[in-house]
């Protein structure tokens, strides 16, 4: 069953995803050569913590730590670890989640560490682009699936790989509720979007192919030839004439 919130449940998700975008900006500058995912957690974690939250991911179905850092051909679900360090060339994925008196905030953003080769640029570049297509068919009167619909339309000509697995979802209460939301298939299917739905918006774009795999800690999913991965997701309410994006700052 797909949850319409009050403006009250609303008010307090856009509190969750400014301390979520505010703990993403503290970290940003820490995002270089030489830092280990594991120090980028504990700084995340205490940010968190220091704002009166607490990190949605950490024991959520066991998961061990408070965000996700995928590397590379790393897809989703990276485990920080004091052990990996970022090297220059490199590509990281930071999902954050944040759960604020009650409600869950979630959203990720793939960046560069130090200088990129042009066609990882263009990867990152296609799939933020495919996550704001996405968040054009968000509004009252579309379906589900033209959000699916509009983020794989966008890829297509890049002849990258969208990942099938993973979904978008609704978000409140929970980490995860109804509705799903993929991130490929046909326009004009699923429930109808409403005024009050809270959404996260998530393409998880491959370089290469978009099969994956899981490794043996059964959370970190990789790309199936080693190539690299990007991944952008924002929490969004559906509002009377659109959506308003609840995990973004002001500027970003
Ligand atoms: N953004 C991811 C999701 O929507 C993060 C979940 S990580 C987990 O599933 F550890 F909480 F599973
Ligand atoms: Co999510």
């Amino acid at each position: 069953m797909i949850q319409i919130k009050s403006e009250r449940e609303i008010g307090l998700m856009r509190e969750a995803g400014r301390i979520l975008a505010e703990t993403r900006r503290m970290l940003e500058p820490f995002i270089r050569p030489g830092i280990t995912t594991g120090e980028l957690d504990r700084r995340a974690e205490q940010h968190i913590y220091e704002s009166g939250a607490t990190p949605s991911f950490k024991g959520y179905q066991g998961y061990p730590k408070s965000i996700c850092t995928s590397i590379n051909e790393v897809v989703v679900h990276g485990i920080p670890s004091g052990k990996r360090t970022l090297k220059n060339g490199d590509i990281l994925s930071l999902d954050i989640g944040v759960t604020y008196k009650g409600y869950h905030a979630d959203s990720a953003m793939t960046y560069p560490v130090g200088r990129v080769e042009p066609e990882i640029e263009r990867l990152l570049d296609a799939t933020l682009k495919s996550l704001y297509q996405g968040l054009e068919m968000a509004k009252p009167g579309n379906h589900v699936s033209d959000i699916s619909h509009a983020i794989a339309s966008f890829i297509k000509p890049y002849g990258y790989g969208v990942v099938e697995e993973f979904t978008g979802h609704g978000i409140g209460r929970e980490l995860h509720e109804d509705p799903y939301v993929p991130n490929f298939g046909p326009p004009h299917q699923g429930p109808l979007l409403k005024p009050g739905m809270t959404l996260c918006i998530e393409p998880m774009v491959n370089l290469g192919t978009k099969e994956i795999d899981v490794l043996t800690d059964n959370w970190t999913t990789v790309t199936l030839d080693g190539k690299p991965s990007a991944h952008y997701e924002h929490m969004i309410v559906i509002t009377e004439t659109g959506y308003e994006i609840l995990t973004a700052l002001k500027k970003e």
